[in-house]
């Protein structure tokens, strides 16, 4: 281990200030804090800074929508982000602002640099603009028809029907979602970022080992397929930083994002004194990292170094991207109660549980991951509560009886050495972000621990004549080993860790203080250090994030032109039992007595014919279909219908009446061909 001081600089991704704090922005923020914390313990300087993401449309537009002017709403928003960071124990040197004097200076600097050196180029580009708005509208503000299927109601920019891909302008009737407007195409002035000047530089840099190793190999595909330009301006009405020299034009939010560290930690050196320079200039020995979700990768690997490099700063030493967090198994819902906001969570449960969960389940890889609720109380209980503060519980009342002092000597030297030896793997694995791995080993010692206790049984020997002096004995073993195990989690327990301190009487948990063992040492009474998870707690704050959720408007946006909502989630097993064949309708007619069915024969390349019943007929009319593919489920149990058996099902979309289309697979398909 590294036993010089280090100097280092630590961000996490600048959230929106358009929404709460939920539970996947936490799992980065508490990410980020136990590794800031695990520094700080090892004795390294350790800042950590971050701060509101203050610009775009979607800020302006919600400012609007309420009244007020998007400043205030920002201002709202921040605060109320700072108070759910701290109900969590999250702790920011400073936690400030893009919509800043800091980062105007820094962004008009950085752009007059990037300009200066000829990487800055202009273009005129056509865009779809809301003539009633007088707004140039992103491909999230445009519905309409999609191309393709033509299914209504679909976004800009692809089809979330049939996955078609399209441009804004292609759409059937198009409208503006914020005035419902039909947009009109407009051009206008655009500056780019030429990010394949970068290229050669971004090939390195982004194989230094500054990158994850799944992170890199991915932005390599990029990075041979050539780089885009990227459109770094908006043009009026933005909420943002006017460019310079440039009326009416705007830095697009992601230029002065990431910037927003920099203006953060400028800020902080204003206040305290330190040197900006000394974290923010190349070649010096600190360090810089980037703790990002890895939905933003490619702004912080690709343009901002590149904004970096070329603009005299230094390029960050890490960009430490982590997955997406699921609850229950699902993406976080509104109408399932799984989109928990950071503040209802603190209404109901400990801060603390949660840090530990998270702990217990992140690694340094980009995979997701899951807060399963059930596991969450049972890891809680049994590893915090159940193994770590049943070592004090048990053995705090037997040292306060023998007048609250720890013995004079230390019976089980090897076993505390051990513990004080396990500490250098722990510490590599909190520094390489795999806490998950830290804690299985924090709880086998916890495991050995008790294990200890268990069999010397203080509570036997305390009942036995003259054996005052070994139950105190034991008991100071444990408590120290309780101590080591409390040094390991104080980064990720650290309300906990101060309960300890006081109830151990010691000032630090720092890492290298579970050298010093506590002996002939007063210790306090033992108050309860962490309660146990309450499940009915859990299963109120699911119901409470069901009331206070507002429509999702995702929501809708999945429903079918039918109106019915996605059912329930299935595995892929239950989907892998439905057969689905490409089948050829050989004959169709109407069925007498019956005013929706047509009777099909089908051809589904092997077998026999077989007859399907399908209520169509108000859609289609028998000669139309004859000849047609469509899409069968195969495996279907015959049916015994009114007008004979029904061996299958045909496969068709739409609210009913006209509107009815039969699945029609593109030519060449051939009858039996699998669907999948
Ligand atoms: N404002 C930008 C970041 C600018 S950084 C210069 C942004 N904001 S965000 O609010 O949408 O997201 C902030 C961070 O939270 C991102 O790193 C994002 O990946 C992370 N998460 C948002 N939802 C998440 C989950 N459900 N799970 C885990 N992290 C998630 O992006
Ligand atoms: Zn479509």
């Amino acid at each position: 281990m590294n036993s010089s001081k280090r100097e280092i600089l630590v961000t996490s991704a600048l959230p929106y200030a358009n929404g709460d704090i939920h539970l996947g922005h936490m799992l980065e923020h508490i990410q980020t804090d136990i590794w800031v914390r695990f520094m700080r313990s090892m004795g390294h300087q350790c800042y950590a800074v971050c701060g509101t993401d203050a610009h775009g449309t979607g800020i302006m537009l919600n400012a609007e929508k309420a009244g007020v002017h998007p400043e205030q709403a920002v201002a709202e928003l921040r605060e109320a982000h700072i108070q759910d960071f701290a109900g969590f124990e999250v702790v920011y040197d400073i936690y400030h602002s893009t919509h800043s004097p800091e980062n105007q200076e820094l962004s008009n600097f950085i752009y007059g640099e990037l300009k200066r050196q000829g990487h800055i180029e202009s273009r005129t580009i056509t865009q779809l603009f809301d003539p009633e708005k007088e707004l140039f509208l992103a491909d999230r503000y445009i519905k309409g028809t999609c191309p393709r299927c033509k299914v209504e109601d679909q976004y800009g920019d692809n089809c979330e029907s049939c996955g078609a891909t399209y441009t804004p302008a292609e759409l059937i009737n198009p409208r503006s979602t914020i005035s419902g407007a039909t947009p009109i195409e407009k051009e206008s002035e655009h500056f780019f970022f030429k990010l394949g000047d970068f290229e050669n530089f971004l090939k390195t840099w982004t194989k230094s080992g500054t990158l994850q190793s799944e992170v890199a190999n991915k932005l390599d595909e990029w990075l041979q397929d050539g780089l885009q330009a990227w459109d770094i301006s908006r043009d009026a009405p933005y909420f943002g930083f006017e460019i310079p020299d440039a009326p009416g034009k705007y830095f697009y939010v992601w230029l002065d994002a990431p910037v927003g560290y920099m203006a953060a930690f400028k800020a902080l050196c204003d206040k305290t004194g330190e040197s900006f320079d000394k974290y923010w200039k190349p070649n010096t020995n600190t360090e810089l990292y980037h703790f990002i979700g890895k939905d933003i990768i490619n702004f912080h690997a690709l343009f901002w170094p590149s904004m970096l490099h070329s603009s005299g700063f230094k390029t960050p030493n890490g960009v430490y991207a982590h997955g997406y967090i699921t609850v229950n198994g699902q993406k976080m819902s509104k109408s399932r109660g799984t989109f928990i906001k950071a503040k209802t969570y603190l209404e109901h449960l400990n801060p603390e549980y949660l840090r530990y969960y998270y702990a217990a389940k992140l690694t340094s890889k980009i995979d997701d991951l899951d807060l399963n609720f059930e596991d969450f109380i049972q890891r809680v209980n049994s590893d915090v509560v159940g193994k770590v503060v049943n070592i004090a519980s048990r053995c705090a009342n037997f040292v306060k009886k023998a007048g609250g002092r720890l013995s004079e000597s230390i019976v089980e030297p090897e076993l505390l050495q051990s513990f004080i030896n396990a500490g250098d793997s722990i510490a590599t694995h909190y520094e390489n972000r795999e806490y998950s791995k830290a804690i299985r080993e924090i709880m086998e010692l916890a495991d050995q621990a008790n294990e200890y206790i268990q069999e010397k049984a203080p509570w036997v020997l305390s009942k036995e004549e003259g054996k005052e002096q070994e139950v105190l004995e034991v008991c100071t073993v444990a408590i120290n080993l309780f101590r080591q195990l409390m040094v390991y989690l104080a980064p990720v327990l650290p309300l906990m860790s101060d309960k300890v301190k006081t109830f151990l009487k010691v000032d630090t948990l720092d890492w290298s203080s579970r050298k010093q063992l506590l002996t002939n040492h007063e210790i306090n009474k033992f108050k309860p250090l962490m309660t146990r998870v309450d499940a009915d707690q859990v299963s109120a704050l699911i119901e409470t994030s069901k009331e206070s959720a507002p429509e999702s408007p995702k929501k809708t946006e999945k429903l079918h032109p039918g109106g019915e909502a996605i059912a329930e989630e299935i595995d892929f097993n239950d989907f892998a039992k439905v057969d689905l064949r490409i089948a050829k309708i050989v004959d169709a007619r109407a069925v007498e007595g019956a005013d929706k069915l047509l009777q099909l024969t089908l051809d589904l390349g092997e077998g026999p014919q077989r007859n399907v019943f399908s209520g169509i007929k108000s859609a289609y009319s028998p000669e139309q279909l004859i000849g047609k593919l469509t899409v069968v489920v195969a495996n279907l149990k015959p049916r015994k219908m009114k007008f004979g058996l029904s061996e299958g099902m045909v496969l068709a979309a739409g609210p009913g009446g006209k509107e009815l289309w039969l699945l029609e697979p593109h030519d060449g398909a051939q009858p039996g061909l699998r669907v999948m």
